[in-house]
C-alpha cells in the first residue's frame, strides 16, 4: 500500500538490469498512472535527488552486490524512502539492505551477460504491476491478458529458442561488421538498447540502441551497407517503424527484423527476419529480446 501511497517512484539499476527496470517503469506508469523515474545507480548515487520519506525507491540487481547500485539504495534509506529490491542472488548484500524485496529466481547466471535474469525482470515488473493494479482496481481487462500471457510464456519463449539455427545462419552474415544499429518503439525501445549491449558484450562489435524515430536526429547520417540496422516490430506503432525501415533501406542499410507482426510486407524490406509469437506489451519484451540474445552470443 506505501508503494501505492507513493508521490513518486524511482527505479535504480546498472546495465542490463537497467534496461529491465526501463520496462518496469512503463508497466507500473501504464498500470498504475504513476510517475516513474529511472536512474543510473552509479548517477543517483551522487546526484542531489528530491528522495524523501514519500519516495519509493526500487532497485533491480542480479547479482545483488554491484557497488553502485547498493550504494545508491544505502542514499535513498538514508533519505526515509522505501526501498524494494528485485534479485537473483538470495541472501545477497543489497537483498540484506532493503526494506522489501523479491527474488527473481532465475536461477545463477553462469555469465557476466545477464540474459535469463533480464527476462526474469521483466516478468516480475509485470507480476508487481498486476499485482498493484489490482490493488488499485486498474484496468481489469489489461490485467487479465497479462496473467493469461504469463501462463503460456514458456512455451512460447521455448519456441522461439527454437530458432536458434535460423538466427545462427543470419549471424554468419554479419560476422565482419564493426557496428551495429538497434531501434525500437515504446516497450522495444529499452529492447533495442538491451540488443546493442549484448552485441558489445559479447561479441565486442560497437552497437547502438535508439528510439526508433530519434533516429532521424543524427544516426541517419551514420546508415550506409556498412552500419546495419536491427529493428524491433510490433503492431504498436507498425506503420511508423515501417516507414523508419524504408529509409533505412534507402541509404543502404542492411536490415535484420525481429517482428511480432506475421504479415508478408516486410519480407519486402529485408531477408533476414525472425518472427517472435505476439503476446501483451508488456510483457513482449520477453519474446524480442531473447532473439537479440542469441544474435549476439553467435
Ligand atoms: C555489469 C554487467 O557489470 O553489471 C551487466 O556486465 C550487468 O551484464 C550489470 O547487467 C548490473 O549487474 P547486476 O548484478 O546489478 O544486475
Amino acid at each position: 500500500q506505501k508503494i501505492l501511497d507513493a508521490n513518486h517512484i524511482y527505479i535504480t539499476a546498472c546495465g542490463t538490469s537497467w534496461h529491465a527496470a526501463l520496462i518496469g517503469s512503463y508497466i507500473i506508469e501504464e498500470l498504475l498512472n504513476v510517475p516513474v523515474k529511472v536512474e543510473y545507480a552509479s548517477e543517483f548515487r551522487y546526484r542531489e535527488t528530491a528522495v524523501n520519506t514519500d519516495s519509493v525507491v526500487i532497485c533491480v540487481s542480479q547479482s545483488g552486490e554491484t557497488a553502485d547500485t547498493l550504494a545508491a539504495i544505502r542514499k535513498a534509506r538514508e533519505k526515509g524512502a522505501l526501498t524494494l529490491g528485485i534479485m537473483n542472488v538470495v541472501g545477497s548484500s543489497i537483498a540484506r539492505e532493503t526494506h522489501c524485496g523479491v527474488y527473481i529466481h532465475a536461477g545463477p547466471e553462469i555469465g557476466v551477460a545477464s540474459t535469463k535474469a533480464f527476462t526474469a525482470q521483466v516478468t516480475i515488473f509485470n507480476l508487481i504491476g498486476i499485482l498493484l493494479a489490482q490493488k488499485k482496481n486498474s484496468d481489469v481487462e489489461i490485467i487479465k491478458t497479462i496473467i493469461n500471457d504469463l501462463g503460456i510464456l514458456p512455451r512460447l519463449v521455448q519456441s522461439v529458442l527454437d530458432q536458434g539455427n535460423h538466427i545462427s545462419a543470419i549471424a554468419q552474415d554479419f560476422i565482419d561488421v564493426e557496428n551495429f544499429l538497434y531501434l525500437g518503439r515504446g516497450y522495444q525501445f529499452p529492447v533495442a538498447l538491451e540488443g546493442a549491449l549484448k552485441l558489445k558484450e559479447i561479441s565486442y562489435i560497437h552497437a547502438e540502441g535508439y528510439p526508433a524515430a530519434e533516429m532521424k536526429h543524427g544516426p541517419i547520417a551514420l546508415i550506409d551497407d556498412n552500419m546495419p540496422v536491427v529493428f524491433i516490430v510490433t503492431h504498436k506503432g507498425y506503420d511508423k517503424i515501417v516507414s523508419n525501415i524504408q529509409e533505412v533501406r534507402a541509404r543502404g542499410g542492411k536490415i535484420i527484423i525481429i517482428s511480432s507482426v506475421m504479415n508478408k510486407e516486410l519480407e519486402n524490406y529485408s531477408d533476414h527476419i525472425i518472427q517472435v509469437p505476439k503476446i501483451n506489451h508488456c510483457l513482449q519484451p520477453v519474446l524480442t529480446t531473447i532473439p537479440l540474445q542469441i544474435l549476439a552470443y553467435h
